[in-house]
């Protein structure tokens, strides 16, 4: 796409680490390429000028449809087609029997955990390295979210934490396929059958990832996805739950249309089960299926990318790059995560390390904070509600062992890159693992 320009300098120290190799028949690491080299915070050149690919992409194949729609006043799933198509394309592409267009992917937490049996006063064993959204949903069922510490290594739950945390009120396990990386599931799903406990995966940020050739969001009970403005398959606002249970997806359609009967929740009454309005409206579908034709290739895009970033970095000291759990697995990044070890970079903070990425032109942000700690926690634990729902032991106890030393070290160390970085050419991968290779080598400018 681009070809980086050299300056004399960078080919001076090119051309005599060269020749230092060539006597000594060693492999010169490619970051002694920039060792002499001005941080661009500090005025230097930038290792990256030219934009990255954008994100969003419209396609204007969907314009006839929308406007088609939009005149004939069609605009809501009750009387058009767009909805239900996009259902059983998003249900085929996954390998799943069933798929429930929501709203929002918050809208199908909602309604995973409330059609699984998630009631006030349960608690829900859940991954605390995630998007808010995740812990909202079962607070907002009125349960209770136990957070099993995250690996740092993997970024996700570690699986072997999650039996000590059951309780006689443990009714679900939520784990996140974070980035979209795998979480375990067959530990998972092992932990939920011996205690008999539901499994609802966060998938929301791992369309196309895989555990074991499976795709994620279809290896537990149900699985939740968004299709949120940012996300890989994106339409604004927009969520799916899918399932394998006929029973149970019937349950989630009746929940998301008000408690009207459908399929196998019969007619008892006008609305023989409670529910509420998460119906996703067919704006957002004719924008879906619009998308869909270019997810699959952008998925391989990013996966050959993110290998090549892997290689990389890894050579870089202080950058520690994620681990993918063993198997046939692959990760749908949303994000391309890594942990920055600032003592390996001369004690820099991870917050001078991102400025100094951003300033050679490369975008990147922190990950997730200490949620297990913000302030919605405690609003939550101090309601009326909870203080009736569950005894002053038990809140106490639960902040007593809301501790999460794993999670905490990831709070400080992560530094991810938007996934719209990855679908660039192999020469872009190289600006980035360069301009990092440049601050490593040029750390004391930093201190
Ligand atoms: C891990 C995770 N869970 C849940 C959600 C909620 O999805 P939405 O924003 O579509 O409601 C998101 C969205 O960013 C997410 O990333």
């Amino acid at each position: 796409m681009k070809s980086r320009k050299i300056t004399r300098r960078q080919a001076i120290a090119t051309a005599s680490v060269g020749a230092v190799g060539a006597l000594t028949n060693f492999s010169v690491p490619s970051f002694a390429f920039f060792k002499t080299e001005k941080l661009a915070l500090l005025g230097g050149e930038k290792v990256r000028k030219s934009e990255w690919p954008q994100w969003p992409v419209w396609n204007e194949s969907a314009e006839n449809d929308m406007l088609k729609m939009l005149r004939s006043g069609r605009w809501w799933r009750g009387n058009g087609e767009a909805v239900s198509e996009f259902e059983i394309k998003y249900a085929e592409l996954m390998g799943a029997k069933r798929c429930l267009a929501t709203a929002s992917g918050t809208t199908a937490l909602l309604i995973a955990l409330h059609v699984l049996g998630v009631d006030a006063g349960d608690e829900v064993l859940v991954s605390p390295y995630t998007f808010i959204a995740t812990y909202n949903s079962i607070f907002i069922n009125k349960a209770l979210p136990v957070f099993v510490d995250t690996n740092p290594d993997t970024f996700l739950i570690d699986p072997d934490k999650i039996e000590e945390k059951i309780t006689d009120r443990t009714s679900a396990i939520l784990p996140v396929h974070i980035y979209g990386l795998p979480v375990d599931m067959d530990k998972v799903n092992a932990v939920a059958k011996k205690h008999n406990l539901k499994v609802v995966e966060d998938a929301c940020q791992a369309w196309l990832g895989e555990y074991k050739g499976k795709k994620l969001g279809t290896l537990g009970d149900l699985g939740c996805f968004s299709f949120q403005n940012s996300k890989n398959l994106p339409t604004g606002e927009g969520g799916a739950v899918l399932g394998n249970n006929d029973e149970i997806m019937d349950r989630c359609y009746s929940f998301h249309n008000c408690g009207r009967h459908y399929g196998s929740v019969q007619r008892t009454s006008d609305y023989p089960t409670r529910g509420s309005n998460r119906r996703m409206q067919q704006v957002q579908a004719i924008t879906l299926l619009s998308q869909m034709p270019r997810i699959e290739k952008d998925a391989d895009i990013r996966l050959e990318n993110a290998k090549y970033l892997d290689k990389r970095l890894n050579e870089i000291p202080g950058i520690k790059t994620y681990k993918l759990v063993e198997g046939n697995n692959r990760s749908a990044y949303h994000m391309y995560p890594f942990r920055y070890v600032a003592e390996e970079f001369g004690n820099v903070s991870r917050e001078k390390f991102i400025e100094a990425l951003r300033a050679e032109g490369i975008p990147c942000s922190s990950g997730y904070g200490q949620q297990n700690k913000d302030g919605l926690i405690e609003e939550a634990l101090n309601s009326r509600g909870y203080k009736r729902l569950f005894s002053e032991k038990r809140l106490n106890q639960w902040r007593e062992e809301n501790v999460l030393p794993g999670n905490d070290q990831l709070a400080k160390e992560a530094v991810t890159f938007y996934q719209s970085l990855l679908l660039g050419t192999k020469s872009d991968m190289d600006d980035i693992a360069n301009a990092i290779t440049k601050i490593y080598e040029n750390r004391k400018q930093l201190s």
